[in-house]
């Protein structure tokens, strides 16, 4: 069954659905326990069953097993699948050590990531993030090589800057550009998000939930074991005044007959026609309200009320996100 309408990723680039899976909490990245996986599997099944053909990872999401899951329920069906990838970032035991993107360490990823996705090419292949030990015409140049040889189908990048962006689409086109976005996380709108609408370059938006603030289920304070208290956002009187703010549309939702997290995602599909909400989906009774959330639109009125609520700079604090 197919019932969600399709995105360009780039100029003239793939069809893909306009509305993402992203895989990441179907394995522990910061440790902790693996969630289920046989119903991460069903997930994935299902999502592309209803149309979901746009499938997220990293090849350091649960050191590779991310990426063995999803090869586990693409298995059989490869091309129902888009499959992106992200590389460069370092981990271990669950901490965050860093970047390594140079080239001889891409071409090694790229043949791991394949051997565990059991598939020939990658879809679209896009490192992490950028720092300044590797130039971005040599990343990029690596990954258009990776193109060359057929390991790689399509370029895209993740968390960088305009000038960054720029630089990268310079070397080669790129079809997408992910980046965390949300009614409380919009500082892309003044130089990031025109810079890749002006280049054609599709917007992957992730973190439409800013952590589960706008799903409108989070009370104050967050329990001690939380990995969310690391965050300012999450922290004391920084919680209590997001939470008023995510009152607004919680009463919208309600108005509406909709969820707040619906809501949250409506307002990304909404900024634009080449931008896809990617969202974290672990269940399968998640998608049918996801998917229904592609379908609302806003009133002129409604609109205002959010974007008015949820400035840039109204939500206080920030996450691991920050720039
Ligand atoms: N490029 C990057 O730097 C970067 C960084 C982070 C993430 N990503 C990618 O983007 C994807 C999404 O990012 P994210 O996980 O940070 O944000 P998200 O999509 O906002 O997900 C956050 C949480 O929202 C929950 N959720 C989803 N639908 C819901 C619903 N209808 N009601 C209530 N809760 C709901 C999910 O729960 P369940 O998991 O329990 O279903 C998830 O734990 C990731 O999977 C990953 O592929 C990329």
């Amino acid at each position: 069954m197919e019932n969600i309408n399709k995105i360009q990723l780039g100029q003239n680039g793939p069809l893909v659905s306009s509305l993402g899976l992203g895989c990441m909490r179907m394995s522990s990245i910061w440790g902790g326990p693996t969630p289920d996986e046989a119903e991460s599997i069903a997930t994935i099944k299902e999502a592309l069953d209803l149309g979901i053909n746009f499938l997220n990872t990293g090849d350091f999401y649960g050191a590779g097993h991310n990426e063995m899951l999803i090869g586990k329920a693409i298995k059989g069906r490869r091309d129902d699948a888009f499959i992106s990838v992200k590389f460069g970032a370092i981990f271990h035991n669950g901490q965050w050590l860093g970047l390594d993107l140079k080239p001889n360490s891409i071409k090694n990823f790229v043949n791991y990531s394949l051997t565990r996705l059991g598939i020939e090419t990658i879809d679209l292949y896009q490192p992490s993030r950028m720092d300044n030990s590797v130039p971005v015409e040599d990343i990029i140049g690596t990954v258009a090589d990776l193109v060359k040889e057929g390991k790689v189908k399509y370029i895209g990048v993740s968390e960088i800057t305009a000038t960054q962006l720029r630089k990268a689409n310079d070397v080669y086109p790129i079809s997408a550009l992910e980046i965390g976005y949300s009614l409380a996380e919009r500082k892309i709108e003044t130089e990031l998000l025109p810079a890749a609408k002006e280049l054609g370059i599709a917007v992957v938006a992730f973190a439409n939930t800013a952590e589960g603030l706008l799903t409108g289920e989070m009370t104050a304070p967050l329990n001690d074991d939380d990995y969310r208290n690391h965050f300012s956002r999450f922290q004391h009187e920084n919680l209590v005044h997001n939470l008023e703010k995510v009152e607004v549309l919680k009463h919208l939702a309600i108005t509406k007959g909709c969820t707040p997290t619906q809501l949250a995602i409506a307002w990304v599909k909404e900024q634009g026609d080449q931008i896809m909400p990617l969202v974290s989906m672990s269940k399968r009774s998640r998608l049918a309200e996801n998917i229904e959330a592609m379908e609302i639109s806003f009133t002129p009125e409604e609109m205002t009320v959010l974007n008015t609520t949820f400035a840039i700079g109204a939500i206080k604090g920030g996450t691991y996100l920050e720039r």
